[in-house]
């Protein structure tokens, strides 16, 4: 057992449901085999535990482990495409670069590079769009198991609308998501999802596939895009003259289910959110991506009245970047912009929707927050000395303050260290 001393903060209480953040000073957090097996004031804990191994972390700010629940891994090194809508950016960047890892030896080194930048930026858990190459998608489950993070990803598929070498058929999506579903869904910290590109890139068929995949291997997630923009709604319209909306498309397949994450609906319909509410679908807000292609603004009121939960991605690489502070933070901006249609967002709510918000969204009941019983997925927050989150964290004047000073100011410069299930993967 390991006690670690500790400034902590979490949202064990959603503050969408009036929840308020929670603060514990100088916490004790007692760990046993990864998992959370006391907590509380940290001399009552060292009573209770005499003898015990202790950490202290008192010079930075302990935080719940950040899910990122929408994250490219073949794009990491497309981030930075600006001035283009999303149907040119794919084409003149994300598209080219995806098809350089047909080289496994090229997959492999962004695969090191992407869990390097995504445990850099304190994420522990995330729900990942692989690659169209089944090697390249190997080699992402590969390095994540020797990381030790939790991913959940998946083979991508399409076979329409896509540069060429982008393409299969349902018939070989079907046989190679299998092979890499039965190698890594459950094992250790990963699980597969089935991911079709996004229904502009892919048929019937191609989708069909996919639910004959979910039906043959039990328990696989679902995962893709949805309502991205404007112009992508309109062609994924055209393309199935029979589905009544974009969600549709999916649902007609069975692929909309507890299960279900879809990145962006940045553009839902009223009869979209209710049925993805009703099936237990989760949502994936991107805001630095929305904004960097003007995708549009998130209706996160409408989510909310709806009931359908809502979580942050990154969706590197058009995001800017790994980290969730800095999606937070956007998200705020984004909302405040909106001004009444707006849900004025507190720092509480950027890190449930950071934490244990994700947590929901990927079904993770036993991650998302510092609780007793959770298992010790964890981020340190400590600046440098006398930058301005250091500064800023020494005079808060509240827990709620330094929170918002965090997401206002920390990088994946100011992440310190980072556990997953007690494990070490950033020091
Ligand atoms: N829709 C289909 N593919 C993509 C992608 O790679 N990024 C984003 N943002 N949207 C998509
Ligand atoms: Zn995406």
């Amino acid at each position: 057992m390991t006690i670690y001393r500790c400034r902590v903060l979490d949202t064990p209480d959603d503050p969408f449901a009036g929840g308020e953040l929670r603060s514990h000073e100088d916490a004790g957090i007692a760990v046993e085999a990864g998992v959370i097996v006391d907590r509380g004031e940290f001399r009552t804990v060292v009573e209770r535990h005499p003898g015990v191994d202790i950490v202290d972390l008192r010079e930075g700010v302990l935080l719940p482990g950040l899910v990122d629940t929408h994250v490219h891994y073949p794009q990491i090194r497309a981030i930075g495409g600006l001035g283009m809508a999303l149907l040119d950016w794919l084409d003149q960047c994300a598209l080219p670069e995806e098809c350089k890892l047909a080289d496994p030896e090229y997959a492999r080194t962004v695969a090191r590079e992407f869990l390097t930048g995504l445990t850099a930026a304190g994420t522990t858990t995330a729900l990942v769009f692989g690659s169209h190459f089944a090697d390249a998608v190997d080699a992402l489950f590969d390095e994540a198991d020797r990381v030790g993070v939790r991913v959940t990803a998946g083979l991508v598929t399409s076979d329409r609308n896509l540069p060429e070498p982008l393409l299969s058929s349902p018939a070989r999506s079907y046989d190679e998501g299998r092979k890499l579903a039965e190698r890594w869904h459950g094992h250790r910290r990963l699980r597969y999802a089935v991911t079709p590109r996004f229904s502009y890139s892919t048929s019937p068929e191609m989708l069909e596939s996919g639910a004959a995949l979910a039906a043959d291997v039990p328990g696989l997630w679902f995962t893709s895009h949805i309502n991205e923009n404007p112009a992508e709604i309109a062609a994924v319209i055209d393309q199935f003259p029979g589905s009544a909306d974009y969600l549709d498309t999916y649902h007609r397949h069975g692929l909309i289910h507890e299960r279900s994450v879809l990145a962006h609906n940045a553009h839902p319909t009223d009869a979209e959110l209710a049925l993805m509410a009703g099936a237990g679908a989760s949502v994936a807000h991107c805001p630095t991506s929305n904004s960097a292609l003007a995708s549009g603004s998130f209706p996160l009121r409408r989510h909310l009245d709806h009931g359908v939960t809502v979580a942050l991605g990154t969706d590197v690489g058009a995001g800017s970047g790994f980290s969730l502070f800095k999606e937070g933070l956007q998200a705020y901006f984004m909302q405040q912009l909106l001004q009444g249609d707006g849900v004025p967002l507190t720092a509480a709510h950027l890190l449930h929707l950071a934490t244990r918000a994700g947590a929901t969204a990927l079904g993770l009941d036993d991650v998302g927050d510092l609780s007793v019983g959770r298992q010790f997925d964890a981020v340190l927050v400590r600046p440098t000395p006398g930058h301005p989150l250091d500064v800023g964290l020494r005079h808060a004047e509240s827990a709620d303050n330094a929170l918002a000073k965090i997401f206002s100011l920390a990088t994946p410069a100011d992440i310190a260290r980072v556990w997953v299930g007690g494990d070490t993967v950033v020091a």
